[in-house]
C-alpha cells in the first residue's frame, strides 16, 4: 500500500481528488464505529465516498435542505427516490409533461414491478385534488416542463400533497437552485440532474436528491447502494467546480435567453417562441413568483417550416451545435421531438405541441450579439 503524502500544516485550497473505491480500516472495531456512524470514515465508494458527501452537503446547503444525496445521473435520483418510496400495488401520481425518461420510467418500468402512475395536468390544480383521491404515494413534477416550460404552483401543489399525505417531489433541473428552491416552497424531495446546468460544462453526469425530513436519508442511501446508482468521484469534482460559478452563470444565461426570446419572436419563418419571462407564456405570472431573480435559460421556438426548416438551421447555423442535452456554458440547441421526447406516441407529442418544427434551446453565457448572428444564418 502506498504510504499516505504528508502535508504538514498544509492544506489544498481545491478539495482533493479521492479516486478511490474503497478504503483501508485499521480493524474490526474501527469498522464497526464508522459503519455504525459512531466516527467518521468510509469504506466502499458504492456505499459513499467523500467527494459525494462534499458536493451533497454544498448542494444541499444551496437547496435548503438537510441532507443531499449524489447519485450516477438524474435518472438514477428518480429512480432512488421511487424504489426507496413506493411498494408494489402502490400509485404514482405525475404531470403529464415530463421528460421523456421520466415517463417511460413510470409507465413502462415501474409499471412492471407493479406500481400505477396516473398522469395529470399539474397546472389544473382540482383535476390534481381528485387525483390525489385515489391515494398515490407520492407526486412527481417538474418546475419548468421539459421542453415547453409550463410552470406548476410548487407552493399550492405543496398544499395539496400535505392535505392527502402524498410526498411531493419536484424535479427542478430547468429552474436549479440559484432561481428556485421548492423545499422552500413545501415540497419535500428536490431533484437535480446535475449533468445540466448545475454541471454546467457538459462534462459529467450525475443527479441530486435532497430534502429536510432525516428518516427519508436512510432508504434513499440504500437505494442508491444497493440497486448500483451511486456516482463517481471525478464527476462529482468536477461538479464542484462548475457550482462556484453557477449564480453567475445562471443570472447571465437567463437575460441572454429573454433578449434571444424577444429577438426570436420578430425573426422570419419563426412561428411562435415560448419562455415563461414573456408575457404571452400561459404561466408567465405564476413563473414571476417561482422563479425568482430570471426566467431560466431554457427557450423554444417553432419553425414554419417543419423537420425540414430544422435542418436547414442546423447545417447553416452550425456555430451552435445541435447537442441533445442542456445547461451548457454555451448556447445549443436540441429537437425534443427526436431526441428528449424521442419515444413519445405522436399522439402525445402533439397534445403537448412538441411538432417537427420545435427546437429547444438552452441559452449560455456568451455575448448575445454572437448567438444572434449565428442563428441569423439559419434563419433566411
Ligand atoms: C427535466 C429532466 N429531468 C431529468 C433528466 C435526466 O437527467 P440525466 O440525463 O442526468 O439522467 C433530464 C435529462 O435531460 C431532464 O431534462
Amino acid at each position: 500500500m502506498d504510504e499516505p503524502l504528508s502535508l504538514g500544516a498544509t492544506t489544498p485550497l481545491v478539495p482533493p481528488l479521492y479516486q478511490s473505491s474503497v478504503y483501508t480500516i485499521p480493524d474490526l472495531d474501527a469498522l464497526d464505529r464508522i459503519m455504525n456512524a459512531e466516527e467518521p470514515g468510509f469504506t466502499y465508494a458504492r456505499d459513499a465516498h467523500p467527494n459525494a458527501r462534499m458536493l451533497g452537503d454544498k448542494l444541499a446547503k444551496l437547496e435548503g435542505a438537510k441532507w443531499g444525496v449524489i447519485t450516477g445521473s438524474g435518472m438514477g435520483s428518480l429512480s432512488a427516490i421511487l424504489l426507496a418510496t413506493v411498494q408494489q400495488g402502490q400509485r404514482v401520481l405525475a404531470s403529464n409533461r415530463l421528460y421523456g425518461r421520466t415517463t417511460q420510467l413510470l409507465g413502462q418500468e415501474f409499471l412492471r414491478y407493479g406500481v400505477t402512475t396516473d398522469f395529470v395536468d399539474a397546472n389544473e390544480l382540482d383535476a390534481v385534488e381528485a387525483a390525489l383521491g385515489k391515494g398515490p404515494r407520492l407526486l412527481l413534477v417538474e418546475t419548468a416542463s421539459n421542453p415547453l416550460l409550463r410552470v406548476v404552483d410548487v407552493p399550492a401543489l405543496a398544499k395539496l400533497c400535505r392535505q392527502f399525505g402524498c410526498l411531493f417531489v419536484v424535479d427542478n433541473t430547468f429552474a436549479t437552485p440559484v432561481l428556485t428552491r421548492p423545499l422552500e416552497m413545501g415540497a419535500d424531495i428536490v431533484m437535480e440532474s446535475l449533468t445540466k446546468m448545475i454541471g454546467g460544462h457538459s462534462d459529467v453526469t450525475l443527479g441530486l436528491l435532497c430534502g429536510n425530513d432525516p428518516d427519508r436519508l436512510p432508504g434513499v442511501s440504500a437505494a442508491v447502494s444497493i440497486w448500483g446508482l451511486a456516482s463517481n468521484p471525478f464527476d462529482c469534482w468536477l461538479t464542484d467546480r462548475g457550482m462556484a460559478t453557477l449564480p453567475v452563470r445562471v443570472k447571465a444565461a437567463s437575460a441572454n435567453a429573454a433578449i434571444l426570446a424577444d429577438w426570436l419572436s420578430e425573426q422570419p419563418g419563426v412561428r411562435q417562441v415560448i419562455y415563461p419571462g414573456r408575457s404571452d407564456h400561459p404561466d408567465h405570472a405564476l413563473a414571476g413568483r417561482i422563479m425568482q431573480g430570471g426566467y431560466g435559460n431554457m427557450l423554444c421556438f417553432e419553425l414554419e417550416g417543419g423537420r425540414s426548416a430544422v435542418n436547414r438551421l442546423l447545417h447553416r447555423a452550425a456555430g451552435i451545435p445541435f447537442s441533445p442535452s442542456l445547461g451548457h456554458v454555451f448556447t445549443t440547441v436540441s429537437h425534443p421531438g427526436t431526441t428528449s421526447h424521442r419515444y413519445v406516441s405522436p399522439a402525445e407529442k402533439r397534445r403537448q405541441g412538441i411538432g417537427d418544427g420545435l427546437i429547444r434551446m438552452s441559452v449560455g453565457v456568451e455575448e448575445v450579439e454572437m448567438t444572434q448572428r449565428e442563428l441569423e444564418k439559419g434563419l433566411v
